[in-house]
């Protein structure tokens, strides 16, 4: 009986998948062949460094994988036409919240107009207030992660890398027929999001048992205004993700730059020696502010590995972007900072490599254009969190740099990354951590 029904979910999906052939428009050229027969692991570790050669090649920097209907970008003008002069042709739009929508419901991440604009002002009130969370960050590095570097325990939730390989799919044809027969990645999606759920009940629970009338923390803020569990359950696991995972996978590359690169953290060590009394066990908020060569490390290293590799909008109406590239209506526009940072024509020719000095003028921390560097979006959807994120960084950096030495085990060559909706990097990066003598500090 079980055979017989697998026979027939398996012919069920074939029979839709060829349904999808023919009657999506089946694209021979190069590029998709490539893309469909997924030639290009031949050549490329990740997906995003086979989007960054073909981005190189184009003289617009832009390229188009029909098969996907995606219209991809490296291009600062269309970043800022997409992010900002046309923002409101350029929403989320309903085929990317549709392949989020069992991990994120309605959260910020996940929807556009009024919705969002009502989360977004909400969250603004907590987020802004980057010096009360110091406190609270700091308070954490030392009294949870120190302890933990010495029992190293690692923890990984399978749902956003499932949520991702939707994305993949050809069709979402695909993908949905699997949800309906709850076969493969979309069963074990459907577990990881009942085990996210059934977690995330509980923290409501605890904060009502609690009381969140006083607190002015986010969820109390949203409890406050709302009693609906699906809508606080879709708020808390869209921060979560937001502020969890993007700053895990910068602190990782973050890390492995760092350590190939020991004239780097030298110079680190150097600035926080320099910035510390010396019988002073931790930084202060002022002092942070002052770490520039600091700075510069972390923004160079998210400009290389961006936790966020490439980001979606679907165009409403049909729109030409600067560049001359027709958009269709309906279809998607992908703008990529991964291929961003590897283009000679925005970072000159030492693109490639980890130079925290070209952030620097005179040794001062210098801005550059947010739709050049667009890794915390830029526009009317740029990241709340950035100053937090910037800040919860710098907080662990200063916390480990001076305590601990790490050494890369087993590692060679470059960066490898899951397919996830945030740069996830391929079985963790193993590193011997050892304390430092106190002579050293
Ligand atoms: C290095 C760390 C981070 C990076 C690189 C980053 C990057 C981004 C990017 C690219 C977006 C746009 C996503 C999209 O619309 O598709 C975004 C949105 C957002 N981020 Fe961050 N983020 C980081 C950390 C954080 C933190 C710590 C928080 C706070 C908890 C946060 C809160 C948000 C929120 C609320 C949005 C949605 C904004 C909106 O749609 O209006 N982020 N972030």
């Amino acid at each position: 009986m079980v055979s017989f029904l697998t026979f027939l979910a398996l012919s069920l999906s074939t029979l839709l998948f060829l349904v999808f052939l023919k009657r999506q428009l089946y694209c021979t050229c190069d590029v998709c062949h490539c893309y469909l027969k997924s030639q290009w692991s031949t050549n490329y570790n990740n997906l995003c460094d086979w989007y960054t050669h073909l981005l190189q090649k184009s003289p617009s920097q832009t390229i188009r994988i029909h098969v996907l209907r995606n219209t991809i970008t490296a291009n600062p003008t269309n970043v800022e036409h997409i992010l900002k002069t046309k923002f409101h042709n350029y929403p989320k739009g309903k085929q990317f919240s549709m392949i989020l929508s069992d991990l994120l419901g309605n959260g910020i991440f996940n929807v556009d107009g009024d919705s969002w604009l009502f989360q977004r002002k909400m969250a603004s009130l907590e987020l802004g207030n980057v010096s009360n969370a110091f406190a609270n960050v700091s308070c954490h590095v030392q009294s949870r992660l120190l302890p933990l570097l010495s029992s190293a325990t690692r923890e990984s939730d399978g749902a956003t890398t499932l949520s991702a390989r939707r994305a993949l799919s050809a069709s979402p044809l695909i993908w949905k027929a699997n949800r309906i027969l709850n076969m493969g990645s979309e069963r074990k999606l459907k577990e990881a999001v009942q085990n996210v759920n059934f977690l995330i009940e509980k923290v409501i629970h605890q904060k009502k048992k609690v009381g969140f009338t006083k607190n002015q923390d986010l969820l109390s803020r949203f409890m406050v205004v709302s009693d609906d569990h699906t809508f606080l359950r879709d708020v808390i696991i869209n921060f979560v993700l937001a502020g969890r995972d993007t700053v895990a996978s910068a602190l990782t590359s973050f890390f492995w730059l760092i350590l190939n690169h020991p004239e780097v953290e030298s110079k680190l060590r150097l600035e926080l020696d320099q910035l510390m009394n010396e019988n002073q066990e931790f930084a202060t908020f002022e002092q942070v502010k002052k770490l520039d060569y600091l700075q510069a490390a972390i923004y160079e290293s998210m400009r290389l590995y961006p936790p966020i590799q490439f980001d979606s909008k679907f165009a409403v109406e049909d729109d030409k972007l600067p560049d001359g590239t027709l958009v269709k209506k309906g279809t998607r526009v992908t703008f990529h900072p991964y291929a961003m940072a590897r283009m000679e024509t925005i970072w000159g020719k030492d693109c490639k490599e980890f130079k925290p000095e070209r952030w620097l003028k005179g040794g001062i921390f210098n801005q550059e254009s947010p739709f050049k560097y667009p890794v915390f979006q830029a526009g009317l959807r740029t990241c709340l969190g950035k100053e937090m994120a910037l800040m919860e960084m710098k907080t662990v950096v200063l916390c480990l740099l001076p305590r601990f030495s790490f050494r890369l085990v087993n590692f060679d060559g470059e960066l490898q990354f899951e397919p996830a909706l945030t740069a996830t990097v391929k079985n963790g990066l193993p590193v011997i951590v050892s304390e430092r003598s106190v002579a050293s500090h």
